[in-house]
């Protein structure tokens, strides 16, 4: 035990010395924000993508709503908004999501990365008539993040997001709540924020010039 323990001991730092390398490493630098081009070209792509991503949404659910209503609308968004999004990402090659601080679908709530994004186009809001212009950045070094906001600017958005007893019908109400139990996204008005696209670009691929 004598001859034993001083060598273990000595084993035990070497291989403490062995891993102090690799595990250590000098704090995270702060992260240099994107360049000026990958801002414009995460933006332009950004837009389109996101353009593209809501008529198709939308276009669907106003068949959905043409053919039984509202209320046959609800479960038909329930059962589309995800496919149709993971379709037009896997065509683009991006991660593509629907982001907000108030969900439906829990699976939109936002992080806290993302509602700072959030608070950003509320607070530019007020400023203008324009919805609040698109924001580019990057929360890890490989990817450039655009997020576009999506305000609550028709009509027909109330019907399911606004008022409960005053826009969204008593049989409405009672199909989102079965639908989601949890559901957060009631109570909005005409020009409030509903919430963001967000759409994750890996750099290669718009530092190709695609
Ligand atoms: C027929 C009812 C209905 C109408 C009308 C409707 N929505 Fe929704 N909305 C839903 C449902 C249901 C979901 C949840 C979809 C899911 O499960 O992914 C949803 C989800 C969303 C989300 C994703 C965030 C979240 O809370 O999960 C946004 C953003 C959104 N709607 C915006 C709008 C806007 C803007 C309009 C008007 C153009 C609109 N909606 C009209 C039913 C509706």
């Amino acid at each position: 035990m004598k001859t034993l323990f001083p060598s273990l001991a000595l084993l035990l730092l070497l291989l403490a010395g062995c891993s102090k390398t690799p595990e250590a490493p000098p704090p995270a630098a702060p992260l240099a924000p994107p360049s000026a081009e990958i801002r414009s070209a995460a933006a332009q792509r950004g837009k389109a993508i996101v353009t593209e991503a809501f008529s198709l949404l939308s276009s669907n659910l106003q068949t959905a709503i043409q053919h039984g209503g509202v209320s046959n609308a609800l479960p038909f968004c329930s059962l589309a908004a995800s496919p149709l999004t993971a379709s037009m990402a896997s065509k683009h090659g991006v991660a593509l999501r629907r982001v907000t601080q108030k969900a439906r679908n829990p699976a939109d709530k936002v992080n806290a990365d993302e509602l700072s994004i959030l608070r950003q186009f509320e607070a530019a809001i007020p400023a203008s008539t324009n919805p609040p212009p698109p924001i580019v950045t990057n929360f890890v070094a490989s990817t450039a993040t655009f997020f576009a906001p999506i305000i609550l600017s028709k009509e027909l958005c109330l019907q399911c997001h606004g008022v409960s007893g005053k826009d969204i019908a008593p049989e409405n109400l009672a199909v989102i709540q079965r639908l989601y139990p949890q559901d957060e996204a009631t109570g909005f008005k005409l020009g409030d924020l509903r919430g963001a696209w967000r759409v994750d670009f890996p750099l290669a691929t718009l530092s190709a010039g695609r």
